[in-house]
């Protein structure tokens, strides 16, 4: 890779922008596609504001040019991120279009906020090359990229996107699984899991909810160092509040209503993977309630939705448990 290779970005919304705002601010050639015209036309002034904003030079922006075609974009490119919307079909294809037309050495990064990257690049042919790369919004304000390696990315993919992300001032850690919602995103949700089951078992209204956080240890958790690590070494405070939480005090939870079902026995029932039942459940095809940890979701299914499901799987040839979502 060069000192400072030439950067492709796929993709000119929210956080494709701001990824380009801070590989051009940091030297980088930044070439970027976007279908959509008005995100184009945009691109250079929404990050010359940004930089404006920020006290720093406009000139930045000139390292930024937006192409009509994913190939402009991408051909002389020897990091690629892709930050198109979150769809796992319309990925994989721009994915297929990327190894077409990015040099056979470029790194492949998807921004993905919570697909699995292995859903994304199944279909590759070559699968060394390809991993996530997890920004988080702003990208010029937040520092932390999560870069994901699948069964497949090479450990010099890994080092080499690790070490070109820190080079412009990010905070890269290596997400050595590939598990939906990574790191970040999991930690974030578990917090949320948790205030939405103290709201709903009437411990607190979400105001409170909001208070606790701000008034505690919200203010600790921008100067944390060693939270983890305390926990697993045994600091007595730590480790009396997560044996008196984790054990004593669980709140009880509702039972689910008769004949709903868990994830997990959906899965069996149309014989697919978890991936496609929680797809069900984003999608709103299926209506879900959580009501404990270990089986999330007291899923209801009607005589008219099993039969819509049991049609779909039928005809959905390709699926299988071990299949991403469905396109359908
Ligand atoms: N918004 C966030 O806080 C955040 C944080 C981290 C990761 N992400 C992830 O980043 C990705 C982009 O999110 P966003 O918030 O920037 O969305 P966005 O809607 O602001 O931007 C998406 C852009 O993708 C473009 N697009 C549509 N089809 C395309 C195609 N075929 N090729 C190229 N571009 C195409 C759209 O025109 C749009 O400009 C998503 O995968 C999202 O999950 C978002």
């Amino acid at each position: 890779m060069a000192e400072k290779p030439r950067i492709g970005v796929i993709g000119a919304g929210l956080m494709g922008h701001g990824i380009a705002q801070v590989f051009a601010t940091h030297g980088h050639a930044v070439t970027v596609y976007d279908p959509d015209g008005a995100s184009l036309a945009t691109l250079r002034e929404r990050i010359q504001t940004n930089l404006r904003n920020l006290g720093q030079p406009e000139s930045a922006a000139e390292r930024v040019s937006a192409c009509r075609t994913l190939r402009e974009a991408v051909q002389q490119s020897e990091f690629i991120v892709e930050a198109a919307l979150e769809d796992l079909p319309l990925k994989q294809q721009i994915f297929a279009d990327l190894e077409q037309a990015a040099p056979a050495h470029a790194i492949l990064a998807s921004n993905t906020s919570v697909i699995p990257i292995t859903a994304i690049m199944q279909g590759l042919r070559d699968r060394s090359r390809a991993l996530g790369t997890h920004w988080w919004n702003p990208p010029y304000l937040v520092p932390l990229v999560e870069v994901i390696g699948t069964q497949w990315t090479s450990a010099d993919a890994i080092a080499r996107t690790i070490a070109l992300h820190q080079a412009v001032g990010k905070t890269a850690v290596h997400v050595k699984r590939d598990v939906p919602g990574f790191v970040g995103n999991r930690l974030q949700h578990a917090l949320w899991r948790e205030a939405i089951s103290l709201v709903e078992n009437g411990i607190c209204d979400a105001e409170t909810v909001d208070t606790v956080i701000k008034a505690s240890f919200g203010r600790r958790l921008a100067v944390l160092r060693d939270e983890g690590h305390k926990s697993s070494t045994g600091n007595p405070l730590t480790s009396a509040t997560i044996k008196w939480l984790r054990y004593k005090h669980r709140i009880p939870t509702p039972q689910p209503p008769e004949g709903s079902l868990n994830v997990r026995q959906v899965c069996k029932r149309y014989g697919v993977s978890l991936w496609v039942v929680h797809y069900w459940i984003e999608r709103g095809i299926l209506s879900a309630a959580h009501h404990k940890p270990n089986a999330p979701y007291a899923i209801t299914i009607d005589d008219e939705l099993d039969q819509r499901l049991r049609t779909w799987v039928a005809n959905s040839a390709h699926l299988h448990p071990s299949s991403p979502a469905p396109t359908a």
